[in-house]
């Protein structure tokens, strides 16, 4: 009688094995060293510091505008990706992501013009600005949302 019990306690440990590799697909991806240190480089490379202090604690060089801390942000990620990606138009803060307003849109738009006052530099390919997102993320806004 016992070798019928073998099929049952045999899909149950399958069951249980995909259970915990689905469970880890779901997780969302930790960022590798190298990706945070491709993040640091841009925040280097795009000189975010000079405007948003060395440690993302907000602005106060006398030679360039104040911006805030993005440490204390109240934005999300994706609402911080966004405007790092596009800027915020009518202000100092540039958009950084390749293509931005004319092939990618802007917070929620189709592609089209880029808005008047907006400063576009355009450096970053999309995979570029999540390693930025990974290096501010796992420094200055560690164990934020
Ligand atoms: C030339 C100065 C300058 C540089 C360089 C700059 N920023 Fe900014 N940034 C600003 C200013 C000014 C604001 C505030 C604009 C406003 O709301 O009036 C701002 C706002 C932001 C905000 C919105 C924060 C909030 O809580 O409202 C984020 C996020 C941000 N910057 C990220 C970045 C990142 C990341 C970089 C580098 C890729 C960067 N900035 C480079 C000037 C700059």
């Amino acid at each position: 009688m016992a070798f019928r019990f073998i099929p049952l306690a045999l899909s149950l440990m399958l069951a249980l094995g995909g259970g915990v590799a689905m469970a880890q697909e779901a997780a969302p991806a930790e960022p590798t060293p190298e990706q945070i240190l491709a993040g640091k480089r841009i925040w280097t490379d795009a000189a975010c510091f000079n405007c948003h202090g060395t440690n993302g604690q907000g602005g106060s060089s006398k030679d360039f505008p104040h911006g805030p801390s993005l440490r204390q942000s109240a934005l999300d990620r994706a609402t911080i990706y966004e405007v790092t990606a596009c800027g915020l138009p009518g202000t100092l803060m540039p958009a950084w992501a390749k293509g931005a307003y004319t092939e990618r849109g802007c917070f929620g738009d189709e592609p089209g013009e880029v808005p008047e006052g907006t400063r576009v530099i355009g450096a970053y390919d999309e995979a570029q600005m999540q390693s930025l997102m990974d290096y501010i993320y796992a420094t200055f806004r560690k164990g934020k949302d």
